[in-house]
C-alpha cells in the first residue's frame, strides 16, 4: 500500500530523527481523515485501517486514532527488536504487547489521583500555598499528568513537550478535555501546551525586545530515568517512552536541562527524582520533599510572590 506519492509506507515511516518506526491507524474508516493529517504532520506512515498491533511487524509503534481519542501502542515488531524489551522465550505478539497508552485527563486514574498523597507534595514542592498558585512551566510534560494535577490545584502551567508524538497526544487530551465536564474545562482552560524543547520557549526571556511574558515562576522537570517504578502501567509507558526518545538519539542531558532552567529568571526550580537517586547535575537543591517513591528536589532562586 503506498500514499498518493507513490512512495512505499515502510520508507515515509521513520523521520531521520526517530530511532523507530511509527504509524498512524485509524480505528474505522470515519477515522481517517484525523489519521492522515496526523501522519502528515508527524512525518509517519499511515498502516491500514484497522492494522492489529499484535500483528504487525512492520512498524514499531502505532499511534491508534479512534474518534477523537489517539492512544500508542507498540506493536509485535517493537516487542522483538535486538536488545530490546524481549525476554528470552517471550512470544513477540500479541498477548505479551502492553497495553496502549494514552492522554485521558478525565480517566478514573486521573480523578483517583487527585486524591494522592504524591500531589500534596508536588503542590508544596512548586509552592502551592494558601492563596498562592505559581505559574509553572513543566519542562518535562510527557503525558501531563503532573501538569494536570498542578492545573487542577489551581496554578496555570504550560507544557512542554518536544517529543512530537506525545505533543500531539497532549494537544489532543487537551483538545477533549476543554470539551469535557466543568471541572475538566476548568483545570484544562489552566494548562496551554508548548509543542518544542523548553529551552526554546520565549516566556522567560528577557532581552530587549523579546516577548515579555514573564509569567513563569516555576520550572518543573520530571525527567526520564531507568526503572523509576516497578508497576506494570509504568513498565508499559516506559518501554514505549524509551521506544521513542531514546532509540534514535540518546538525549540524555536532563543535567543540562537542569541547569538551563537554574539560569532562568524564575523563583524556584522543581527536579522530580525516585528516592534515592543522587541529585540531577550532581548539584545540592535548597532543599528535598521525599515521599515513598519519589522525591521532590527544589532549588529555591528567590521568594515567590
Ligand atoms: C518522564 S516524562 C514526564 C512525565 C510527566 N511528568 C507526566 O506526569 O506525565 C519526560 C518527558 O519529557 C520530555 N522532555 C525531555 N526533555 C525535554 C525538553 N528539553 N523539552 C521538552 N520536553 C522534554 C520527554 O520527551 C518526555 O516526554
Amino acid at each position: 500500500m503506498s500514499r498518493d506519492t507513490g512512495i512505499p509506507l515502510a520508507a515515509l515511516a521513520e523521520p531521520p530523527r526517530r530511532g523507530i518506526s511509527l504509524a498512524l491507524v485509524a480505528a474505522a474508516a470515519g477515522d481517517v481523515p484525523l489519521a492522515s493529517a496526523l501522519a502528515l504532520q508527524l512525518e509517519a506512515a499511515l498502516a491500514p485501517t484497522g492494522t492489529d498491533p499484535a500483528t504487525c511487524e512492520e512498524f514499531d509503534v502505532l499511534l491508534l486514532v479512534s474518534g477523537d481519542a489517539l492512544a500508542l501502542q507498540q506493536t509485535a515488531a517493537l516487542a522483538s527488536l535486538p536488545g530490546e524489551r524481549k525476554k528470552p522465550g517471550r512470544r513477540s505478539a500479541g498477548r505479551d504487547l502492553p497495553g496502549p497508552v494514552s492522554v485521558d485527563f478525565g480517566s478514573d486514574a486521573m480523578r483517583h489521583r487527585r486524591r494522592s498523597g504524591h500531589n500534596e507534595l508536588l503542590g508544596r514542592a512548586v509552592g502551592i500555598a494558601g492563596k498562592r498558585r505559581p505559574h509553572v512551566l513543566d519542562a518535562t510534560a510527557g503525558l501531563g499528568r503532573d501538569s494536570f494535577v498542578l492545573a487542577d490545584m489551581g496554578s496555570a502551567v504550560t507544557l512542554c513537550e518536544r517529543e512530537p508524538v506525545i505533543a500531539a497526544m497532549l494537544a489532543q487530551g487537551l483538545q477533549l478535555a476543554r470539551a469535557g465536564d466543568d471541572w475538566l474545562r476548568q483545570v484544562a482552560q489552566r494548562m496551554d501546551l508548548f509543542p518544542g524543547d523548553a529551552r526554546t520557549f520565549p516566556g522567560n526571556d528577557r532581552t530587549p525586545g523579546a516577548a515579555q511574558t514573564g509569567l513563569v515562576e516555576v520550572i518543573y522537570l520530571d525527567p526520564m530515568f531507568p526503572g523509576r517504578d516497578k508497576s506494570a502501567a509504568v513498565k508499559k509507558e516506559m518501554a514505549l517512552f524509551q521506544a521513542l526518545l531514546d532509540a534514535g538519539d540518546k538525549r540524555q542531558d536532563a543535567d543540562e536541562l537542569l541547569r538551563w532552567a537554574l539560569a532562568q529568571d524564575v523563583a524556584r526550580v522543581v527536579v522530580k527524582r525516585p528516592v534515592r537517586a543522587g541529585y540531577l547535575a550532581g548539584l545540592k537543591p535548597s532543599h528535598s520533599i521525599a515521599g515513598k517513591a519519589v522525591r521532590f528536589d527544589v532549588h529555591v532562586r528567590r521568594a515567590l510572590d
